[in-house]
This record gives structure tokens, C-alpha cells and sequence, in this order.
């Protein structure tokens, strides 16, 4: 007997050693100390033992299993060990290598262009004042010389809230605002969206962003006016740039005026960009009219002033020499990320 539970043991402790995963150890397990394994048959099978011999086998039984179970944790323990060191080796941090890049987004053309253009009249002492995008009629046609019946209402067809709310189609709207509050003098640019029900295509859509400029003191004429509109696009465009002034209508100026600048593309010589003629529009401007200086709570007796109202999408576009406005919205990385 004894030389039987040897044979187990030394049996056991090789099968041990040998194990490779923990999964191996529970089966080993099993195979001797489980209910059909062999230590297991060997106290079942003591009733052919004589009596007295009983305790004796009993006890080498008890002694088997022990120290089977002991070397069974240890090699568990060392297993263990292993697996977490093989684990940790695996999971190493290389803290030299370069981090992930994270992806940060940047300007949008419209706002480059914008900070752009506010930082020349803010340079000028201009103010930067923002006004409601969701108008009232009064600000948005009738302060500024456009009442119910005008034809300019119907080229700036909108969309309406209510018969008086409506969202601004101009960003002329400000102007009222800022000249009821009756602070003088007025020296402001704010730009904002505004919205047309216009249909989408290379050139519209129902919703962009104007400028507005405003003067007013004693003793502002359109020279100040020609002189601002002239720093201004030799700044933004390029210092070579010119600019000259069209006779134009506009209901709140009198006399109106649209502004072309010299073609930066070509310098004026004529190109495809300004379709031969050497000269783009830019921008709506004029002296405040007098009507509109007295709706607004001004003297115009005593005060005088200019406006006007850019395109931002369109300076973005000539600047950059793109040739579709829906790319600015359209919000594809690919043409973002160029700028
Ligand atoms: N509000 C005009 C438009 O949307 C642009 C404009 C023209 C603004 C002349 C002005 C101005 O302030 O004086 O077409």
C-alpha cells in the first residue's frame, strides 16, 4: 500500500510540474482529489482493508493528499505570478514614443475673413456691436426709409414670425439701433447673419453675413467715407488695391454708392476672375439720409454720417479665390482644412 501511494504521489507532484495553465492544475486536481479520483478510490476501496491496518493507510491517505494539495497552491501561486509579470511585461507604456496626435478643429474662411476685416476698423477705432438676428419690421424697413409698399421689400423677401417680426434680411437694421440709443458720436461695424428666402446656388443662399459700417458726427462727407472704404480694402485685399465709387440707390443713403476694388488676382489688367474687367464689387455704402437720421432721433441738421453693408461671404470668396458659395457651408474637411 504504501509503495502504491508513492507511485500516486510521485505521479501526482510530475503532472504537477508539467502543468502549463491554470486549467491543467484544476483538471489535475480533479483527476486525483475529485470525487472519481484516484486518492479518492483508494478510501473507498478501504473496506478490503483489514481493521487494524485501516487507521494506518487512512492516516498515509490524509498525508498523500495534503501534500498533494499543498504543491498543487504553490505551483498555483507561482503560475499566477507569471501570468501577471507576462501580463505587465505586455501591457509596457513606452513613454518615448510620440503621443497621438489630437485633432483640433480651426477657423471656418468666413471667420478668418472676418476677424480679418474687424481688426482693420477696430484699428481705425471702430466698435464691434452685434444685433438681433429675429427683427422687428420697424428696424429691419421702415426706420431705415423702406416702408410698407417699397419695392425693396420685395427684393428682400424674408421670412415673417409674425406680420411684424421677421428674421433681418440686412444687417442695416443695427444701424436704427445703435442711433436711438443717442449717443454720439457713432463709429460701428456689426456683423451678423441675415436671411433671404432666397434659393441655393453658386452665389445665394437663404442664409449669409453682412457688415455694416456706421459714422456719424459733425462734419462727416463722403470723402471720410471713400477714405475709410480705401484703408480698409488696401488692408484686406493687399496694399496695391484700388478702389473706386458707383453712383447706386439705396433708400436709408443719399446719395448711394456701390464700391469696386481693383482686381487682386489680376491688378486690374482683366482676368477670368473679374470677368475682364478689372474691377470687383464689394460692398453697398452711402451718407445716411436725412430721414433716416430724424426717424432715428438725430439731427440731421447737425450731424451727418456714411454706411455701409459687405458681403462677408463674397470678401471670403474673392480673397480666397473660391468659386462656389455653398462650399462654405457645406462643412467638408477636405475643403476646411485648406485654410
Ligand atoms: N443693406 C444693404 C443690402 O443688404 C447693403 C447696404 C448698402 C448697407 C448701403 C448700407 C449701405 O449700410 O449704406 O443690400
Amino acid at each position: 500500500m504504501k509503495e502504491k501511494m508513492e507511485a500516486i504521489k510521485k505521479a501526482a507532484f510530475e503532472k504537477i510540474e508539467q502543468a502549463k495553465n491554470l486549467d491543467d492544475l484544476n483538471d489535475i486536481k480533479t483527476s486525483i482529489l475529485g470525487k472519481k479520483g484516484e486518492l479518492t478510490q483508494v478510501l473507498k476501496g478501504m473496506k478490503d482493508v483489514a481493521p487494524e491496518d485501516r487507521p494506518k493507510v487512512g492516516q498515509m491517505v490524509n498525508e498523500a493528499r495534503a501534500s498533494i494539495e499543498e504543491f498543487l497552491e504553490r505551483e498555483k501561486k507561482e503560475l499566477n505570478a507569471k501570468i501577471r509579470e507576462e501580463k505587465m511585461k505586455n501591457e509596457v507604456i513606452d513613454v518615448t514614443l510620440p503621443a497621438k496626435k489630437l485633432k483640433t478643429g480651426h477657423r471656418h474662411p468666413n471667420q478668418i475673413a472676418l476677424d480679418d476685416l474687424e481688426r482693420v476698423f477696430v484699428g481705425m477705432g471702430y466698435e464691434v456691436v452685434e444685433g438681433p438676428e429675429v427683427e422687428y419690421d420697424k428696424y429691419n424697413f421702415e426706420l431705415l426709409n423702406i416702408p410698407a409698399n417699397h419695392p425693396a421689400k420685395d427684393e428682400q423677401d424674408t421670412f415673417y414670425i409674425t406680420k411684424d417680426i421677421l428674421l433681418r434680411t440686412q444687417t442695416s437694421p443695427v444701424q436704427a439701433r445703435v442711433m436711438e440709443t443717442g449717443r454720439m458720436p457713432i463709429r460701428i461695424i456689426s456683423p451678423g447673419r441675415v436671411f433671404r428666402s432666397d434659393e441655393v446656388d453658386a452665389t445665394h443662399s437663404p442664409s449669409f453675413h453682412q457688415v455694416e459700417g456706421l459714422v456719424i458726427d459733425k462734419g462727416i462727407t463722403m470723402a471720410d467715407l471713400k477714405g475709410t472704404i480705401d484703408q480698409w480694402a488696401k488692408e484686406f485685399f493687399g496694399p496695391e488695391t484700388k478702389t473706386k465709387f458707383r453712383p447706386h440707390h439705396f433708400p436709408f443713403t443719399e446719395p448711394s454708392a456701390e464700391a469696386d476694388v481693383t482686381c487682386f488676382k489680376c491688378g486690374g489688367k482683366g482676368c477670368r476672375m473679374c470677368k475682364g474687367s478689372g474691377w470687383i464689387e464689394i460692398l453697398g455704402c452711402g451718407m445716411v439720409h436725412p430721414k433716416v437720421l430724424k426717424d432715428c432721433g438725430i439731427d440731421p441738421e447737425v450731424y451727418s454720417g456714411f454706411a455701409f453693408g459687405i458681403g462677408l461671404e463674397r470678401v471670403t470668396l474673392l480673397k480666397y479665390e473660391i468659386d462656389d458659395m455653398r462650399l462654405l457651408y457645406e462643412n467638408d474637411e477636405r475643403f476646411l482644412e485648406q485654410f
